[in-house]
């Protein structure tokens, strides 16, 4: 009979027809001279694959190795009672074609990874390590979360938005610059897209962008990259509060879209398997009460002394904190001398900002957003105090001219996301490739 070639996510709605598929072969167990069971895995899903007879001697199946490419033939029958298979069924294999033999042994790399393989070395041979269950798991969940961050914003009206990532201006400090030879000229790799998306409020009105973000970020961490994806949104005609709302809607309607996709939701929970959809409202906590609650709770610096007023709450203090108060908390009102020459002062105290960092617990910071200034004088004083040349940001300025308004956004850093959200414990195992200090490859 006829075989539909099909993926094996589509194996479900197949049974007792007979299929056609191709993939790697990802577990092998043989049973005597005359039985093999080889788990073949397409991207898609596994399925586990029975073959018997002559089937274990054609090609010299029996001495078939891992991460191989084969295309099977036969009918999708569902296991009996007792038997276990990914999805409970099996492809009885009546016909099958080797489309390459992999070396084996070490080569068939991803499936012998303990908890003892070195870090550098699984880094080294990422290219194969995605391969594996957990790895690929991970990634699956990064393409369907991004997908849930897109349609979000494209369900409230948001226009997408690509900006360039060579610039000439900075965003968040000129110490974590990459500096780039742009011909004749000194660049860099962006930081940030914001600058760039508010000039995009009067053209498109609420916009967001998905773009790598580049810090040269010195310190090994567990959350911080030289390349990150950043998601970032700009709103205009908004308050600070309305700023929280959208932060906080983002967040739960992206977790409900996610977890809305059964087989997406099944992958989560078996990489962590407590998550749970975090609670609205979420947690208010001002940055002079954080110092507070520091203090309260003896959490001081490495040299004994509390951390004061005005003094950045670094990210050791500030994942205690987080953990002890278990929830995602919107940590608020920084003072303006750690924080970006950007930002909008409060009315009621001009000493801290409009400004909001969300903290998730496990991980810490993985949004920061403000209001950003919006009157001109006070944008001048911005640069004098960061000692930024105010010249390249001619055009950033202009928006304060050009029909100034009350605006505000944020940044949120997919990788730190889904580190919660997947119960990670770095955010090098939240991307495809990740970049720090001293590793660019693969
Ligand atoms: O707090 P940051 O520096 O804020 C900004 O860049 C603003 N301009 C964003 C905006 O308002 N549009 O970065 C935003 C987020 C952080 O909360 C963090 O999640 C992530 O980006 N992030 C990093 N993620 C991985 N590696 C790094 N080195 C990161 N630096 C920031
Ligand atoms: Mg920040």
């Amino acid at each position: 009979p006829e075989a539909k070639k099909i993926k094996i996510r589509e194996s479900i709605n197949r049974r007792d027809t007979r299929v056609k598929i191709s993939g790697w072969v990802h577990r092998i167990r043989i049973q005597g001279k005359d039985m093999m069971f080889i788990v073949l895995r397409d991207g898609s899903g596994y399925i586990q694959c029975y073959l018997h007879g002559v089937l274990c001697h054609t090609y010299d199946a029996i001495t078939l190795t891992l991460e191989s490419t084969i295309t099977v033939y036969g009918i999708i029958s569902e296991l009996p009672e007792g038997k276990q298979a990914p999805d409970n069924h099996e492809l009885r294999v009546d016909y099958w074609e080797l489309v390459h033999k992999a070396p084996g042994g070490d080569e068939a790399f991803t499936n012998q990874i303990t908890t003892e393989t070195d870090p550098s070395v699984l880094l080294d041979r990422r290219h194969l390590v995605i391969r594996g269950e957990k790895a690929s798991a991970v990634l699956r969940v990064r393409s369907a979360v991004l997908r849930a961050f897109r349609d979000h914003f494209y369900s409230k009206g948001y226009a997408e938005v690509t900006p360039p990532h060579m610039v000439q201006t900075q965003v968040e400090g000129g110490s974590t610059l990459f500096e780039l030879a742009y011909y004749h000229e000194k660049a860099y790799l962006t930081q940030s897209s914001q600058l760039y998306l508010e000039t995009c409020l009067p053209s498109l009105g609420d916009v967001f962008a998905i773009a790598e973000s580049f810090r040269a970020e010195k310190s090994h961490t567990r959350r911080h990259l030289s390349e990150y994806s950043h998601l970032e949104a700009e709103m205009a005609f908004i308050t600070f509060d309305d700023l929280l709302d959208c932060l906080e809607d983002l967040i739960c309607d992206t977790i409900d879209r996610v977890l809305s996709d059964k087989s997406i939701a099944d992958l989560i929970y078996s990489l962590n398997k407590d998550f749970k959809k975090p609670e609205r409202p979420f947690l208010r906590l001002d940055y002079k009460d954080a110092i507070q609650y520091l203090k309260d709770n003896d959490i001081k610096k490495p040299d004994g002394t509390f951390y004061e007023f005005g003094e950045d709450i670094p990210e050791a203090p500030e994942r205690v904190m987080t953990d002890k108060l278990n929830r995602p908390i919107f940590l608020c009102r920084f003072p303006a001398e750690i924080k970006a020459f950007y930002m909008k002062r409060c009315k009621d105290d001009p000493r801290v900002t409009e400004s909001v960092d969300v903290l998730m617990p496990n991980v810490g910071e993985i949004v920061g957003g403000s209001m950003r200034i919006t009157d001109l004088d006070e944008l001048l004083r911005g640069y004098q105090r960061e000692g930024i040349d105010p010249a390249p940001y001619y055009w950033y300025t202009d928006q304060r001219k050009y029909g100034t308004t009350e605006h505000g956004g944020y940044g949120l850093g997919v990788e730190r996301f889904l580190a919660w959200m997947l119960d990670r414990h770095t955010v090098r195992d939240c991307c495809l490739y990740p970049r720090f200090t001293e590793r660019c490859k693969p």
